[in-house]
């Protein structure tokens, strides 16, 4: 967006200069600014929760909006080399970098690497960086957060005595039976297959008064939760 702001302005500009006779319009301190570069590499783990419904960004955010004044998107890489990425033209209002998860409008969801830049120093190199996309904190976002989850499973007690509040979740969640399907844990680190949770998000013949099919909505974050659970859990 800005790229294209400078470049209609400096079309502008030329017009200008085109039009006017007298070379001196501009004088010698005159000086094109192209702003300034922001380049990062990320390394990243688990390339199997790699955003596919999502959209992966790397933005350039000022203090006042949440959408970003300048992104490129990532694309998932063949294999688990470092990605290079940067972006070209930012102004001085530039206050902010995020590596993010964000819908289809570039707005940010989850946040996976963020920093302040001061742009007064001309162009910045952020050093490599290994993202984790299978945090469980992604999950407690992306999931119990953004499904609305907690809407029902909160309180002091949560339907079926399940809390999936940020504080709660994981313990109520993790090596505990299902009420529901006593048979199964809630959720058994390293194997899915003992873990309702799953079946009770996808499973359309699993017997429940209250269905859960429908609830989550991208397969990304099935996809998360399923490789959370096989990579053992980690908090
Ligand atoms: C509209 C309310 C509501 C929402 C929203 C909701 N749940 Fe539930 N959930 C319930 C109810 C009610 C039960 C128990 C149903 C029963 O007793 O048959 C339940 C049961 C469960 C169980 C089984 C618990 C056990 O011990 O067997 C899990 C797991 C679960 N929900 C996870 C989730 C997740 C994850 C989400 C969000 C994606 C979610 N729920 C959203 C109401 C809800």
């Amino acid at each position: 967006m800005i790229k294209f702001f400078l470049k209609i302005l400096m079309g502008f500009a030329g017009l200008f200069l085109l039009s006017c006779d007298s070379g001196d319009i501009y004088p010698e301190k005159y000086e094109r600014n192209d702003g300034i570069t922001v380049s990062a590499t990320f390394v990243f783990d688990n390339p199997e929760t790699f955003p596919s419904d999502y959209l992966l960004i790397f933005g350039a955010f000022n203090d006042r909006q949440t959408t970003p004044v300048a992104s490129v998107r990532i694309m998932k890489p063949k294999n688990q080399e470092p990605v290079n990425v940067s972006i070209d033209n930012l102004g001085d209002n530039v206050t902010s970098i995020m590596l993010c998860i964000a819908n289809s409008g570039r707005l940010p969801v989850f946040s996976l690497f963020e920093t302040d830049i001061n742009v007064a120093g001309g162009n910045i190199a952020i050093p490599e960086s290994k993202i984790s996309l299978t945090s469980y904190e992604r999950i407690q976002n992306l999931v119990f957060e953004q499904y609305n989850c907690v809407s029902c499973h909160q309180g002091n007690t949560g339907a079926r005595n399940l809390l999936l509040t940020a504080d709660k979740s994981y313990n109520a969640l993790v090596n505990i039976a299902s009420s529901v399907n006593p048979a199964k844990n809630r959720v058994t680190p390293s194997d899915t297959g003992n873990s309702f949770l799953l079946d009770v998000l996808t499973d359309a013949d699993v017997v429940i008064s209250q269905p859960h099919t429908g609830f989550v909505t991208r397969n990304d974050d099935i996809v998360l939760l399923r490789e959370w659970i096989k990579n053992g859990c980690g908090k």
